[in-house]
């Protein structure tokens, strides 16, 4: 039994008796289903108080509802919305209307869906037992710093310093909700109309979104397989910003290595340029030690100025916790805030001072270690099921790191409709031409595999599943 609440029920003011406007407005709620079948009217006395009508008023209105079969009048409980409405509203009924998006929530988190952690392997009940820790503190209640938790700023300079050598300061970081707000507010807070912002291409598309939305200019910064970009694209471009993946460069797959990084980072010092560096996916690289990031380079350096760390606990936790951070320079800390402030306000409370505890405590530590072990192995099977059912059909072009495999192929199945059959099978996966800006002019064809979310003993039967989806009559070259 679902109690209704009066909300903006409102009489027409009309001619009509007050009775009858009282009836007509509760009736609209009802034939609209903006009041649940079964669900409790208020009472007559509270009714009344509400609408500042006599009680009589509301009697006579209920009677009648119920009466017509709207309503319901069960014995010393109350009145009720009718489980059935009366006959002549059943051809009428407003139709509900139905997610229009052909992607649904479970969709999005399915088998190969690219960019979800393994879900099951978080430790819940640790996790329980710290928001719990926090959801009786009263002063977490009211309004918070923009900038985000203290303890958890403290936290993330510590973790941050000996995982990544980010040099950083509390003072320095800005929760965020996700990466995906930390790049608005960094493109907000640093660009202005009429600038220009590198960007990998293909590259990630949440990015181009925020490029898009903001009505900055993109130039290209083309990638190619296993070789990453030309520095000298770089150099020659007059774009105010650059934006990389330079753990494991999305979604092609590439990284890096510190001469690259150097380069980058005294071109930004020297030419006062921005860079925009996601770090996603530093924390699971399977073939060798993480380079030190771009930003901790560049403090060793001796300046960072020109460089905006950003990371998110999305794949090391979980996506739904919609916690990210960047690290910013003193001089654009304000204007970050600024962005922010306009944008979302503060950052919900609990989340933060629990993850705090659960960096502090080690928690993250360990959970990334174990996971880093399970996802390695992940790849692993994948890569080998791969070889298993495509032989050299396709080809793996991606490093081996992160939750992904990026898969390339010449001839044969288009993309897309590769990823229909595989849609239509329930294996979710993502073609190329979706991280890029401009429709492509390639000649090889290519899918991405998310496989975070996948069990091990998924990965064989589905892997062969889309070599059958693939089609083996076609002649492919690799
Ligand atoms: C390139 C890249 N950056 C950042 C993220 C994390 O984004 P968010 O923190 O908004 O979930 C992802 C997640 O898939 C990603 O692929």
């Amino acid at each position: 039994m679902t109690p209704i609440e009066i909300g903006d029920l409102a009489l027409s003011q009309g001619k009509a008796t007050l009775q009858e406007q009282l009836f007509h407005a509760i009736r609209g709620k009802i034939v609209a289903h903006l009041w649940p079948l079964g669900g409790k009217l208020p009472s007559t006395r509270k009714m009344a108080g509400e609408l500042a009508l006599s009680r009589n008023t509301v009697i006579a209105a209920y009677e009648q509802l119920a009466a017509e079969g709207y309503i319901e009048s069960r014995r010393s409980s109350g009145f009720y919305v009718a489980v059935e409405l009366p006959d002549h509203y059943l051809s009428s009924q407003i139709p509900v209307t139905k997610p229009t998006s052909s992607v649904s929530a479970t969709d999005i988190n399915k088998l190969f869906a690219p960019g979800v952690p393994d879900l099951k392997q978080f430790p819940l009940s640790k996790w329980q037992r710290m928001l719990q820790r926090h959801a009786t503190r009263v002063s977490l209640l009211g309004n918070q710093e923009i900038q985000g938790s203290l303890a958890l700023r403290q936290a993330l300079t510590n973790y941050l310093a000996s995982s990544r050598s980010v040099s950083c300061h509390p003072k320095r970081i800005i929760i965020t909700s996700g990466a995906q707000q930390a790049l608005y507010i960094a493109l907000n807070a640093v660009l202005e109309q009429g600038d220009n912002v590198l960007m990998e291409q293909p590259g990630y598309a949440q990015m181009s979104k925020v490029v898009a939305l903001n009505g900055f200019g993109f130039q290209d910064l083309r990638v190619v397989e296993r070789e990453g970009f030309e520095l000298n694209d770089v150099f020659c471009s007059n774009a105010k910003a650059l934006y990389v993946t330079p753990s494991n460069q999305y979604p092609m797959g590439t990284t890096l290595n510190t001469e690259q990084r150097l380069q980058l980072v005294e071109w930004a010092a020297q030419e006062k340029r921005w860079i925009i560096e996601d770090d996603y996916d530093s924390e699971f690289q399977f073939a060798h030690r993480p380079y030190t990031s771009l930003q901790g380079l560049a403090s060793e350096m001796g300046g960072d100025e020109q460089v905006i760390y950003i990371g998110s606990f999305s794949k090391v936790m979980f996506n739904g916790l919609r916690l990210g951070y960047m690290v910013v320079p003193e001089s654009i800390v304000e204007a970050c805030l600024a962005v922010k402030d306009a944008t979302s306000g503060d950052t919900p409370t609990h989340t933060q001072e629990a993850l705090a505890d659960f960096i502090n405590e080690g928690d993250l530590l360990r959970h990334i270690r174990k996971m880093r072990r399970l996802y390695k192995l992940k790849h692993q099977t994948m890569s080998e099921a791969i070889q298993r059912h495509f032989a050299n059909r396709v080809e793996i072009i991606s490093q081996a790191a992160g939750l992904h495999i990026t898969l390339k192929w010449t001839g044969g199945i288009e993309e897309d409709t590769w990823v229909e059959r595989a849609k239509a099978a329930d294996i979710i996966m993502r073609p190329m031409n979706y991280y890029e800006q401009k429709p492509h002019e390639r000649t090889w064809r290519s899918v991405i595999l998310g496989f975070g979310n996948v069990s091990l003993e998924e990965i064989e039967p589905n892997i062969q599943r889309l070599a059958e989806l693939f089609g083996s009559k076609e002649v492919i070259q690799v």
